[in-house]
């Protein structure tokens, strides 16, 4: 299978990321609904959405983190916006995650070629 514009973990953790919410969402509505968009907006084959353990920030979760295979970056994304710290990864950028998650697939592909 080729490779992914876009991996995608979502933190479904019991621990924190179940019972925390962003906008009404915890991790499994989170995980749920990003595929429900990415296989409406028909970019199955580009982007590919995981359920995971701990990846830390938990204080900012729900809590996923996207890796744009396409340019090597990696975005993280939480109920907070701007620089914070986080255990192990320590001083990172977090992103909110928006309402709109149709928003957030379109944020982390590739610019269109026009
Ligand atoms: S439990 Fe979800 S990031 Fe820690």
């Amino acid at each position: 299978m080729a490779q992914r514009d876009l991996n995608i973990i979502v933190c479904v953790d019991p621990r924190s990321c179940l019972s925390h919410y962003s906008r009404g969402r915890n991790g499994q509505d989170l995980l749920e609904k990003l595929r429900q968009v990415a296989q409406e907006e028909g970019l199955e084959d580009r982007v590919q959405v995981t359920p995971c353990r701990c990846i830390f920030g938990c204080t900012y979760g729900p809590r996923l983190d996207v890796a744009q295979r396409w340019s090597g970056e990696k975005a993280l994304y939480g109920t907070s916006q701007g620089r914070v710290n986080i255990s192990r990864r320590g001083r990172v950028d977090m992103n909110q995650i928006p309402a709109d998650l149709s928003k957030l697939l379109q944020d982390n592909l590739p610019p269109s070629q026009l």
